[in-house]
């Protein structure tokens, strides 16, 4: 599941480069029965099974001896705190992080008391085990390393970074099916560039995730009277109404 992750696209690139380094450990390699069993019923009974602590404990103790005290130990979890682009930009800036990844129905507390210093949700829905999870972090965490993304620019503008969604983006041909490249873009006017960028990024965010706005490190809500003031300033009724 982890392979093609560490072999193509960007982490593949990071990792040949040596830029990042993902090790991935078995948990089956740290059992010592003869089916090396990672998992056992509940205690109090209930369907499916629970991964084991040991195997976790001993996974991460040979980790420990083998690459030092991990910066952070988490646990993937659809019980844990959802992951945002802070959390990934922290991430980023540690150099060891080890992630746990549980199966089956869940995996014993004691991982979660004693071994994991957080946990990580990808999001509000249960996937069959951690390890897509782990590669989403790893994915996302990769590419804000320095470097990993050869034009560092794109990383700094895009979504979530301020804050906000991302802008709408367009490339040739300036026509297509009947849709039209926003006249401003075609300007060469960098100003006013950036302007509309800002505004459709803020209108975007403002319909699709009111969520986010006054979250961020940019102040959404000043940009949002900015903007009102500015469209209120210009003769552009429509813009106004979408700002509102
Ligand atoms: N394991 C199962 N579901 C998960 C989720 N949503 N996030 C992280 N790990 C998980």
């Amino acid at each position: 599941m982890i392979q093609s992750l560490l072999t193509d696209g960007v982490v593949g690139r990071a990792v040949s480069s040596g830029l990042i380094r993902v090790g991935v450990h078995d948990l089956r390699d740290f059992t010592d029965d003869r089916h090396r069993s990672v998992d056992d019923v509940p205690y109090g009974g209930g369907p499916g099974m629970v991964l084991k602590p040991e195997p976790f404990f001993r996974a991460v103790a040979a980790i420990r001896r083998e690459h030092g005290e991990p910066d952070v130990v988490a646990l993937m979890s659809p019980q844990g705190r959802v992951l945002r682009h802070e959390q990934a930009s922290a991430l980023s800036g540690r150099s060891h992080v080890v992630l746990l990844c549980g199966r089956y129905e869940g995996v014993d507390e004691r991982i979660h008391l004693a071994l994991a210093t957080e946990e990580i949700s990808i999001g509000d829905y249960v996937l069959s085990g951690g390890e897509l999870a782990a590669a989403v972090v790893v994915d996302t965490v990769a590419r804000l390393v320095p470097g990993v993304v050869g034009d560092a620019k794109s990383v700094e503008q895009e979504s979530f970074v301020d804050g906000l969604l991302d802008h709408p983006h367009y490339t040739r041909p300036p026509v297509f099916d009947g849709y039209e490249v926003p006249e401003v873009l075609r300007s060469g006017h960098h100003v006013e560039i950036q302007r509309w960028r800002r505004r459709e990024a803020l209108r975007r965010t403002q319909a699709r995730r009111p969520d986010l706005l006054g979250q961020g490190p940019l102040d959404a809500r000043r940009w949002s009277s900015k903007l009102k003031d500015e469209a209120s300033r210009s003769s552009d009724r429509e813009q106004a109404d979408e700002c509102d």
